[in-house]
């Protein structure tokens, strides 16, 4: 079938100061049309999720016609983790903390709408609409889509493409020594999708670790550019940058999120390899760790691909696409 121009995307969230940026550099780009939006439990709980959801759409030009859905409030069965440490308690760096000049709100609170779609209805009504074109990128743990998979699996097999920022195959993990955050907050979802045979692109922390930005590259990228987006992305990330500078100690926040929405703009960018992968569902010490079988085998003892997984990544392109599209100078 004809690939359609522009990619129809839908993004599925736990916004997340990452996110945020993502949600931003998805709506800035013209090679993307997103269609839907919808949220997960993660960062925060997935009521904030949605509030942070609608903040975000607040501050930009939301497309016509975008469908916004919230979905699952806790993992399938796990109790939730969530990371405002690195996110602020608000999720999105504390927002409501940044002031103008005269000492009021530079981001005021929005009001949700008083009756809320479900992430499934709106994917269903996307795949309704669009079927066999849409791509969904998903930002945070995969428990909506476990649970689209058990209560809609046709609507599941007509995206085109799952793009799937988490796991980490050759690097350290974050929320644990070995476990990438995502794939450790619902480790029984993560599971069911890769056994899916879903068209799956796994964006682990082994390239997006390789993206990333300090302190004061991302003042630099802001001051440069009018955009007020570029002094959103300022205003949002002190928090991460703070967990990253005292904490981690390397001073980067990494665009985690945003490299798996520049998947669906400019695959280019990422070099694939098809792989087996597995992830741990139990474990003291291994809950969330994803593990790509690389053995040497003959091609017919091979364990066969469930997913292509992005290996390397072209840094000094993407840092450049990021920032024109984050901080644009125009
Ligand atoms: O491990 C990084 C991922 O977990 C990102 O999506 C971040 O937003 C969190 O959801
Ligand atoms: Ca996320």
């Amino acid at each position: 079938m004809q690939r359609s121009f522009p990619t129809k995307v839908i993004i599925d969230t736990d916004p997340g100061v990452d996110d945020a940026l993502a949600i931003l550099l998805a709506l800035a780009s013209p090679e993307l049309e997103v269609v839907g939006l919808t949220t997960v439990c993660g960062n925060v709980p997935v009521g904030q999720a949605t509030k942070n959801l609608f903040r975000i759409l607040n501050l930009a030009k939301t497309p016509p016609g975008l469908l916004v859905g919230q979905g699952a409030a806790r993992p399938l069965e796990e109790d939730l983790v969530t990371a405002e440490q690195v996110h602020g308690n608000d999720g999105l760096g504390e927002l409501d903390s940044v002031l103008t000049d005269e000492g009021t709100p530079r981001y005021p609170q929005v009001r949700l709408p008083s009756v809320l779609s479900t992430a499934q209805d709106v994917w269903n009504e996307c795949v309704r609409r669009y079927p066999d074109e849409v791509t969904l990128i998903t930002l945070g743990p995969l428990t909506n889509v476990a649970l689209a998979l058990k209560v809609n699996p046709l609507t599941v097999q007509k995206f085109r493409s799952v793009i799937v920022m988490g796991g980490a195959l050759g690097v350290p993990g974050n929320i644990a020594p070995a476990a990438e955050f995502n794939m450790y907050v619902d480790p029984h979802a993560a599971h069911r999708v890769f056994q899916a045979a879903l068209p799956l692109t796994l964006i682990p922390l082994d390239v997006t670790t390789r993206v990333g930005v300090t302190r004061a590259v991302l003042r630099a990228w802001a001051a440069e550019s009018r955009d007020p987006l570029g002094r959103l992305a300022t205003d949002m990330t002190g928090k991460a940058f703070a967990f990253a500078e005292k904490i981690e100690g390397h001073g980067r926040v990494y665009f985690h999120d945003p490299v798996a929405v520049l998947t669906a703009v400019d695959s280019s960018l990422l070099r694939m390899e098809p792989l087996h992968v597995a992830v741990e569902m139990v474990g003291r010490v291994s809950r969330g760790v994803t593990i790509a079988d690389r053995r040497a085998r003959t091609p017919e003892e091979t364990a066969s691909p469930n997913m292509r997984v992005a290996v390397d990544v072209d840094v000094e392109r993407t840092l450049s696409l990021l920032r024109s599209r984050l901080c644009p100078w125009s």
